[in-house]
């Protein structure tokens, strides 16, 4: 029997044969780092026209609005944050607290008033959890919220 006869016979082709050692050394360790993993998109993704007379707040330090159900606030030294516009207390509105660089709950009754930094984190409860975060980028007069 000739050996394409008895590759035949086994159901292995010519190309199996040789690629296999290939394939194997392919599975194995290279010592390559494994690309990094990218966490998913959530979805948020929207540009504002600051020229645009709706997003004019945002044309002033200190200015801030709600858009899509995530606040966007300028800083008094002009740095953009973007944050989720419900409390993770129990969902009241989010507001930009220029004077102190950081968002608060609109409800500041007693056994609220939770505080946030401008990254959402809670600086002060009785909120549990942070708020999201969301990337900002301005081009020009174009400002992206992504995240
Ligand atoms: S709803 Fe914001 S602290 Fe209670």
């Amino acid at each position: 029997m000739k050996r394409h006869e008895f590759l035949s016979v086994l159901g292995i082709s010519a190309s199996t044969v040789i690629f296999a050692p290939f394939l194997t050394s392919c599975s194995k360790s290279s010592g390559v780092a494994a690309d990094p993993v990218v966490p998913p998109s959530t979805g948020v993704d929207f540009t504002l026209d600051l020229t645009v007379a709706a997003n004019a707040a945002l044309l002033t330090n200190g200015g801030s609005l709600i858009k899509n159900n995530i606040i966007v606030a300028k800083t008094s030294t002009g740095v953009y944050y973007a944050v989720a516009s419900a409390c993770t207390h129990e969902g009241a509105a989010i507001q930009f607290d220029n004077a102190n660089t950081r968002f608060i709950c609109s409800n500041q009754s007693a056994g609220h008033a939770s505080k946030f930094t401008t990254s959402g984190a809670v600086s002060s409860g009785p909120a549990g959890s942070a708020l999201k975060l969301y990337s900002t980028a301005l081009s020009g007069t174009s400002l992206r919220i992504f995240g």
